[in-house]
């Protein structure tokens, strides 16, 4: 696609050489990170950063971002102290916040605002969660996380855990992952929070093999990589339901066998579903992951603010 201006809303929007792209550019800003610079490729340019849910990572990562290449930074966090807590309409603060700044990045508890947002306005807008849509530059970070822990994207077995009706970069990453060849998706879940239909119909008109249990011991084996999700007790209307998964679903190094060779990820927060034990393994990458989220998000703001970029 070609970059500059566009928006991202979601996982499918990307091709192969797309992430190329990215990933490129990531690897030059990783080299800005390194030497602890600030480079001036978005000198005079503003983003706003409107979170109207809560965040720590994805908020402060962008904002890190913006900064290091000299971007100045306007800010939200939580909805209760802007206009849209006196219903005010998600197109009117779009328009408001389209003439105050050069790029949008927006997490909201709606479904589809962001790309309501999108819609009314000429600036970038980045998509960084609406509650059951996409995560889309979370799932880029994971496959970028991906490749530099198993140096290949080709000829993978995942396995995804836990929570994956609710965590949305799961299927984000599903829609990422099956662009790459020989992929394999284990979904290990209890029976109440499966791999909603959508995501399994795409990867069955794709032809990709998938299976789903709910025995996390069985389906670890022989993935290549472990991705982990929190159980999200804010999602569940009904507290009992929570209450019946809670604690069913904690990862110890003894389930995995003591296996150091399962790349073990999460998008965090964690919480309790993966033992502090886990991290002294060398295999626990997400940490690293989460070194990735300025990297790739600096690439993303510099190619959609000021790259010419084309691909496909
Ligand atoms: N993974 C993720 O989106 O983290 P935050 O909610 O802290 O942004």
């Amino acid at each position: 696609m070609y970059f500059k201006h566009k928006h991202i809303l979601e996982a499918k929007q990307f091709s192969k050489k797309d992430l190329e792209v990215i990933f490129l550019e990531a690897e030059r800003m990783e080299k800005i990170i390194w030497w602890k610079e600030k480079w001036n490729l978005l000198s005079g340019k503003i983003v706003a950063s409107l979170f109207y849910e809560p965040s720590t990572r994805t908020r402060l990562s962008f904002e890190t971002a913006a900064k290091r290449l000299w971007a100045d930074v306007i800010t939200v966090a939580g909805s209760e102290i802007t206009s849209l807590s006196k219903w005010e309409t998600i197109e009117d603060n779009a328009k408001i916040m389209e003439i105050y700044s050069d790029l949008i990045v927006m997490r909201h508890p709606e479904t589809g605002s962001v790309a309501r947002t999108a819609k009314v306005v000429n600036k970038p807008v980045l998509n960084a969660w609406d509650w059951a849509g996409e995560h889309p530059t979370q799932a880029l970070l994971d496959v970028y996380t991906i490749l530099k822990e198993r140096e290949k994207l080709n000829n993978l077995k995942i396995s995804i855990v836990w929570d994956l009706k609710y965590w949305r970069t799961t299927h984000s990453l599903v829609y990422l992952m099956w662009l790459f060849e020989n992929i394999e998706f284990t979904f290990i879940s209890p029976k109440e929070l499966k791999m909603p239909k959508k995501v399994i119909e795409f990867l069955e008109e794709k032809n990709i093999k998938y299976s789903e249990i709910t025995d996390y011991k069985e389906g670890i084996e022989d993935s290549q990589v472990l991705y982990v999700t929190r159980i999200q007790k804010e999602r569940f209307e009904d507290l009992k339901e929570y209450e019946k998964v809670e604690n069913n679903f904690i990862l110890t190094p003894e389930i995995l066998n003591w296996n150091t060779d399962i790349t073990i990820m999460h998008p965090l927060p964690r919480v309790n579903e993966v033992s502090e034990e886990i991290d002294e393994m060398p295999n626990a990458a997400f940490f690293r992951q989460a070194k990735n989220w300025v990297p790739i998000r600096m690439a993303l703001l510099y190619l959609l603010l000021i790259s010419h970029k084309y691909c496909d």
